[in-house]
């Protein structure tokens, strides 16, 4: 006879159908309603991102909640003059990195949250050698993301909407500033949050027999 991991655990039964089907009606969402997300909801959807698998348990992710439109409207402005420069350097018409500058400033204005996702190395194992030096940074990023697919999850079974937005990464020592973040902590990304205003798009996913190898 066997048992479920629930049963194991004396916590209640999850049913796995629901969660299939929440976890595959997830969507980005970028437009939200202008509606404060509350303390304790912002809290719980940090408690599931920390509930994420890491190396070693060394729990490598850091988060910093942007709720001041000050710091959202420095941060949108600043992050948007590298994407311009970035952009025109691509070689792409002047108004279309206008219009890509003016969609993310919109976008991360218009959230109501926004977590900006960081790493840490600092309790993450220190090898000399390059290999596996790089390799136990791969986990602290592999380790950091899970913690932000969990958020993601989390926000969408709470009926709110969220997407991940990677330009922090372009943008590391802008970000570390504005935010005054301790040296340690590399942002990763940022999540904006809300009560979504838009469905969002339907995004087709590739059928199981691209994507896996059966041996
Ligand atoms: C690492 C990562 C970076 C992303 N960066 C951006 C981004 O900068 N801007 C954006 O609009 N969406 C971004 N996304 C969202 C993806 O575009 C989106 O997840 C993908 O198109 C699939 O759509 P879905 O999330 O609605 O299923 C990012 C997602 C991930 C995982």
């Amino acid at each position: 006879m066997t048992h479920s991991f629930q049963e194991l655990n004396g916590s209640p039964p999850v049913d796995a159908r629901w969660f299939f089907d929440t976890l595959t009606a997830r969507r980005s969402i970028r437009d939200f309603e202008s509606v404060p997300i509350a303390t304790e909801v912002i809290e719980r959807l940090l408690t599931a991102a920390c509930s994420a698998p890491s190396a070693h348990n060394r729990q490598p992710w850091r988060f910093c909640v942007i709720l001041d439109e000050s710091y959202k409207d420095r941060l949108a402005r600043s992050m948007g003059e590298v994407l311009r420069i970035d952009r025109l350097s691509d070689g792409i018409d002047p108004d279309e990195a206008q219009a890509e500058v003016h969609r993310s400033y919109d976008r991360l204005t218009g959230a109501p949250v926004v977590i900006v996702i960081c790493l840490t190395m600092e309790d993450m194992d220190r090898y000399l050698d390059e290999p596996r030096a790089h390799a136990e940074y791969l986990m602290a990023v592999q380790s950091v993301a899970m913690a932000g697919e969990n958020l993601l999850l989390m926000a969408h079974t709470e009926g709110l909407g969220a997407c991940w937005m990677c330009a922090p990464l372009f943008t590391q020592d802008i970000v570390t500033e504005i935010l005054d973040l301790p040296s340690s902590w590399e942002p990763q990304g940022l999540i904006i949050l809300g009560h979504p205003a838009q469905e969002g798009r339907d995004r087709s996913r590739m059928p199981l027999d691209r994507v896996v190898l059966w041996r």
